[in-house]
């Protein structure tokens, strides 16, 4: 069962009528059910522009996108409010929390917004938080836990409502390698346990090597496409074999890892 279908995304960037950029060239992607996905490619191939678009967060210039079902771009302003707060989960390089809250108050937003009862909402929080060890840390603000802990929090937080799928951007470009293994490591059990689905974009093969099938993108058009076995180390050193075939800059990435 697919719960996104992308089909000959385009996206030109123009201003006052000029084309300025083509940053997506008829992208065809789809993800089933429980898949853990991740996207890479060179700065500037267009990753971010992709996972806006799937987002809804911006329009293609042409193509079609499904989610759950639902075309996004032909929802009013207020039910796509609404969809992208039940069908979709975000999570961010820097986090998003909002400091006035506490870590409890931030996973929950979601569900408040929504009005569900305050039983739910905690038949809900407490299985996440204890599966994500943030159980301890609910009470407190966002400024006395650390980066990991953060991004823990906010997985929970985009999982809450038991989204569709989860979308992320550099979800570990904020964290040190270690933590960096403790979140995948997370997100990994969530993937296989909750069968939550995910479309992670990233620049770090370490990271990605957590994911099932990875989706290279080079000048805003699909490059390439790998699958994992059973085994992450070898995947790692394959995600490496790629990226040095596809090219640009991934000098930032830490390859000596896995
Ligand atoms: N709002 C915009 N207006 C015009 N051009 C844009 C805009 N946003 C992105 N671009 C261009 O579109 C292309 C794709 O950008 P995008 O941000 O999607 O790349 P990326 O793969 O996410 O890069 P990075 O790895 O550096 O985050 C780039 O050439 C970029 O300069
Ligand atoms: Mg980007």
């Amino acid at each position: 069962m697919s719960v996104l279908k992308a089909h000959g995304l385009n996206k030109i960037y123009s201003s006052k009528g000029n084309v300025v950029n083509t940053a997506l060239n008829d992208i065809d992607l789809q993800v089933e059910y429980g898949e853990f996905v991740g996207v890479m490619g060179p700065s500037g191939s267009g990753k971010t522009t992709l996972l806006n678009l799937l987002a809804a967060m911006d329009r293609p210039t042409s193509g079609h996108i499904e989610i759950n079902g639902t075309n996004p771009n032909k929802l009013s302003e207020k039910k796509l409010a609404l969809f992208r707060r039940r069908e979709l989960g975000f999570i961010f390089q820097d986090f998003n929390l909002l400091d006035s809250l506490t870590i409890k108050e931030n996973i929950i937003l979601p569900l408040v917004l929504e009005g569900t009862a305050p039983k739910l909402i905690e038949e809900r929080l407490n299985p996440l938080a204890e599966r994500l060890q943030i159980a301890h840390l609910l009470h407190k603000r966002t400024y006395e836990v650390s980066g990991g802990q953060k991004q823990r929090a906010a997985i929970a937080r985009a999982l809450i409502n038991e989204p569709s799928i989860l979308l992320a951007d550099e979800l570990t470009g904020n964290l040190d390698s270690k933590t960096a293994k403790d979140v995948m490591e997370s997100l990994k059990e969530l993937n296989e346990r909750l069968k939550a689905t995910v479309l992670m974009v990233t620049h770090d093969p370490f990271s990605a090597s957590y994911c099932g099938r990875i989706v290279f993108i080079k000048d805003g058009r699909i490059f390439s496409e790998i699958r994992r076995g059973s085994n992450r180390q070898a995947f790692f050193q394959q995600i490496l074999d790629v990226l040095s075939v596809l090219g640009g800059n991934f000098n930032d990435a830490p390859f000596a890892r896995a």
